[in-house]
This record gives C-alpha cells, structure tokens and sequence, in this order.
C-alpha cells in the first residue's frame, strides 16, 4: 500500500472512532511499534537519497498528521464525556457532611463540670484564685505560719522571686488559698462579714513535687467552703453525703468520719466511704464494715479554724464554717474505672478517644440532687 492510502485509510478511520478506547487502538494500530505508519518511517532507510529526499519529508507530514487527528478525536471525546456527566448528574446538597475528627472532653474536665452542677443545685457558685500564690494566701493565712511543721507536709514548688510585699510565691499546693480569697472578698471592710453567707467550690490544678504512679506534681482538687450562722459538722456530713450520692448515681453511699489533723480546720475529719471489689474493679457504696467491703480514704474536711475565720475576716464569735478539699482525679477513677493516674497527663489521643466524652452531651446525671439546701 503506498503511503497516500494508508494516510486516508488512517485519517477515515480516526475521524470514525466513537471511543476513546477505539481511538486508543487506532492510536497502536498506526503509531505503536508494530504500527503501519512506523513501517512506513522504516521503509526510509531502504531508499535511494534521491527518493529519501522528496518521500521522507511526505512520511514525515503524514505521521504528524495522523498523531494531530488521534489527539484531536480523544480530546473532543473526552470533552463530549464531560458534557454528558454534567448534563446527568446533580448535587445532592441534603446529604450528610463526613464526618471530621471530633475532640472529646477530658474525664477530669468532666468531673468538674459534674459537680459544679450537683453543688450548683444546692447554692454553691464556683470560685477560682490564682495557680501561681503567694505564701501568705497558700500558707500563713490558713494558720501555717513560717516554720510551721505543717508547711513541711506539702513538697512545695518555690518561685524565685518575690511578691511587691516581699511575700514568698509558689505554686499552690492546694486549692485551700481560695478559701481567704473568698472570705476576704466576702466579708469586705465590714467587721462581720457582710457578704455572708458563703457557699462556694473552687475547682482547680494544684502543684506538688512528687511523681509516681498514684502522684502526679500538677493534679486537681475542689474545694469547698461554706460559712453561715450555726453551721456544723452535721451540716457537713450531709452535704457531702448528698453530693457523693449524686455523683456516683448511687443512694447506699455511706460515709465514716475520721479524726484527722488538719492546721487550717479545727476539729478536722477525715472523710471514708465504704466500697467493694466488683470485676476487679473498686465500687463505691455499702459500709466498710459490711462483708466484702471496706473503707477507703476519699477527702479531708472539717471546721474552719478560727484562725483562718479571722484571717478571712470574719467574727468567728458569730460566723462558723465547715471546708473540704477533695481530688478530682481520684473522684474520676472511682466513677470511670480508670487505674493509672498517670494516663491522665500523657496526652494521649488513644486513652482520651477512649475514655473522654463528647462536647456535645452535657453531662447528665440522671438523678439530681433532688433536696434544695
Ligand atoms: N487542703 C487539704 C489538702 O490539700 C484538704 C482540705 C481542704 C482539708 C479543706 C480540710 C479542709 O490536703
């Protein structure tokens, strides 16, 4: 076949083609390596150059046309697809979005969040104060005067400078300074304490030096504190009662008072709760003295010593008050089953997928505290 045939053979043929698989095989049958148009690129080498001379440039005209035809027919197919699918489809804009990584709210976050709300169904509001404290508020106030043995019972972190009034600045070992913040702006410049009653929790971080697997040096306590005329220990033991109760969804709550020493309560209680191993795991609720339980240590509490009264500003001839401090990532252990406390700082997406909880459910507790104080 001379090259003019092959050449309107190959352009007909192209201009036939109805797919782009079709114009892919046309594409091998003239261009590939067995292809008729690279024959005919072959035959060259076998011509006299006189013939070279005026077929080669014709072969050469003739394979650049046909390669223009073949891109020519795939893109107009390719265009002609296009406007097909555009024609057919539609965007269904009611359909779901995917759904993108979600956070989730860390159980001590949760905790607090928790019994914000128990202690906010009985009056309490929420109060804070500063991590960084200075002595005077995280110790003497609280009846810790300098050199006092007590001081030595917290593994403070020290700051190295020091407040306007020469004060000490460390890192609060508790949420205890809360307590003066909170009297000293309750009882004003009035004697007798014009802002009280006081009902408040302070939840918040609090720093120790001290590391293994129960202690961490940042950790969370709530502290609470309640100042009012005729406040006792019974006023104490039922509040606490009742919160605990609504914490852990669980009315068979029992609770054991325990003398204890605290300087900045006077007397001071060590507050137990009974439990039982259930699973391997401990479950709080029935006395400790019942078979197959027993106590576990769970806050420390008692009655606002006169001292702090005073320092607080308050008559302690007139005002009486009860405080507590509890940990907030032993409370959430108890209530979510975790074991290592250390899991709580890692940061760990894993753990946190595993036992965090969503944003988007407010925490429910499904019984309230259900009396009003
Ligand atoms: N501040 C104490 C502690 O950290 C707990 C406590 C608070 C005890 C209030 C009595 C009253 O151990």
């Amino acid at each position: 076949m001379d090259y003019q045939a092959i050449g309107q053979d190959a352009l007909a043929r192209i201009a036939g083609a109805q797919t782009l698989e079709a114009v892919e095989a046309l594409r091998i049958e003239f261009l590939g390596k067995q292809g008729s148009v690279s024959a005919l690129l072959k035959t060259l080498g076998g011509l006299s150059p006189e013939e070279r001379q005026t077929t080669g440039p014709k072969i050469h005209a003739l394979r650049e046309e046909v390669t223009e035809a073949l891109a020519g027919a795939k893109a107009a197919l390719e265009a002609a697809a296009l406007e097909a699918r555009l024609a057919s489809e539609t965007v269904d804009l009611t359909l779901p979005a995917p759904e993108g990584p979600r956070g989730s709210v860390h159980p001590v976050s949760q905790v607090m969040d928790e019994l914000a709300e128990i202690f906010a169904d009985m009056g309490f509001a929420v109060a804070t104060g500063p991590e960084i404290e200075d002595d005077w508020h995280n110790f003497t106030a609280l009846n810790m005067p300098e050199s006092h043995p007590a001081r030595a019972m917290h593994d403070t972190f020290y700051l190295p400078d020091r407040t306007a009034e020469g004060r000490e600045m460390v890192l609060r070992t508790h949420t205890s300074p809360v307590q003066i913040r909170t009297m000293l702006a309750a009882s004003g410049a009035s004697s007798d304490g014009g802002g009280a009653p006081v009902r408040i929790i302070a939840p918040g971080r609090v720093y120790r030096s001290d590391s293994d697997a129960t202690h961490t040096p940042m950790f969370h306590q709530v502290e609470g504190l309640v100042i009012g005329k005729g406040i006792h220990l019974g006023h104490l033991k039922w509040t606490l009662e009742t919160v605990l109760k609504a914490f852990f969804e669980r009315d068979d709550i029992v609770l054991r008072l325990r003398p204890s020493y605290f300087p900045f309560t006077e007397p001071s209680v060590e507050v137990d709760t009974g439990y039982s191993w259930v699973d391997g795991r401990r479950v709080v609720g029935g006395s400790g003295d019942a078979p197959g339980h027993a106590w576990m240590e769970l806050l420390g509490s008692g009655m606002v010593n006169r001292h702090v009264l005073e320092a607080g500003g308050f008559d302690p001839g007139q005002w009486q008050g009860f405080a507590f401090g509890v940990g907030v990532d032993r409370l959430a252990m108890l209530k979510y089953g975790m074991n290592d406390l250390r899991a709580f700082f890692d940061g760990d997406v894993r753990w946190l997928r595993h036992y965090g909880f969503s944003a988007l459910d407010v925490p429910t507790l499904s019984a309230g505290v259900g009396v009003v104080a």
